[in-house]
């Protein structure tokens, strides 16, 4: 094997390396949470991240960081105002306008 062979061969696996060594999957803390500046990402980080994260990573609560792919904004509404096994209701503890914006929100975390 001559010099500039072995060292493109060199070259290759230190790319594949380099490729592999960042494609691992995603972290919990390398999502991007969208729009945080909305009112729905307020109520979530006062309401919800207790059970489900900071940033929907998941604690006592399923993960919701892809939420928006799975539920619209709709049965986000039904969930947040009935709750379920483990989670509380939330109709009486926020208003209309809360539920609906936090809904809104959820639902574009893809
Ligand atoms: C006391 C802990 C707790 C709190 C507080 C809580 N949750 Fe949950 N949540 C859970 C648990 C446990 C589940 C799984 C059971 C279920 O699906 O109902 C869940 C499920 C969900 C789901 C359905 C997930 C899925 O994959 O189907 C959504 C959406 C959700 N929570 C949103 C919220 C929002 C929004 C809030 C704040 C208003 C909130 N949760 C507050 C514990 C909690």
């Amino acid at each position: 094997m001559n010099t500039s062979r072995s060292l493109l061969l060199g070259l290759t696996l230190l790319t594949a390396g380099v490729l592999v060594g960042c494609s691992g999957a995603t972290k919990d803390t390398d999502v991007v949470l969208v729009d945080k500046e909305s009112n729905g990402y307020k109520t979530f980080q006062n309401s919800c991240a207790g059970c489900h994260g900071q940033n929907l990573e998941g604690r006592a609560g399923p993960n919701l960081q892809h939420i928006g792919m799975k539920l619209d904004a709709d049965k986000l509404t039904k969930q947040i105002q009935n709750g379920g096994p483990g989670m509380p209701a939330f109709a009486n503890k926020l208003d209309q306008t809360q539920i609906s914006e936090l809904a809104a929100w959820l639902a574009k975390q893809q």
